[in-house]
């Protein structure tokens, strides 16, 4: 056998070894892009949510405003009050350890038609306002 053919099949080996390595990198990379580009989508759709107003917030927002700043006096503002102070209270409410003091049941009432998932995302989105 020629001497020259035994290298030429060589080099070939080379070549086909280079082309697996390397497609093998392109498709880990592909892989990566795949795995990011996902994670990316998911991460947006995780997060989409806290962008939406809590569904409940057009009744707390007659009387707390929209953006947790009263438009009525003698009404507390919400805006910026510290998230756990909020879900206290309000769960304060909803169990009767904590009484009204300004309209006679309206807040035991409004909580007790809360669920948790509700109380919290209220309470992150008062929390989230800038108080004027
Ligand atoms: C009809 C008017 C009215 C509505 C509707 C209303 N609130 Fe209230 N809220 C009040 C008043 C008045 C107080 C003050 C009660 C007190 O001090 O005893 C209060 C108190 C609170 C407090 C306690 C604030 C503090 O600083 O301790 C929280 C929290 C609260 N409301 C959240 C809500 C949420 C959330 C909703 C909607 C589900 C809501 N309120 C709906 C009038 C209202």
């Amino acid at each position: 056998m020629p001497c020259g053919s035994d290298f030429s099949r060589l080099q070939g080996n080379i070549y086909l070894i280079k082309v697996k390595k390397y497609s093998g990198l392109l498709r880990s990379l592909v892989m990566k892009n795949i795995v990011l580009t996902s994670a990316l989508i998911a991460s947006a759709m995780i997060a989409a949510p806290t962008f939406a107003a809590p569904a409940k917030l057009a009744v707390c927002a007659a009387c707390h405003g929209q953006d947790g700043n009263s438009p009525i006096p003698g009404y507390p503002t919400l805006a910026g009050k510290d998230k756990a102070y909020l879900v206290e209270q309000l769960n304060a409410f909803k169990n009767d350890t904590r009484a009204d003091a300004v309209i006679p049941n309206n807040m035991n009432n409004q909580a007790k038609a809360l669920s948790d998932a509700d109380i919290d995302e209220l309470s992150a989105h008062f929390s989230a306002q800038a108080p004027k």
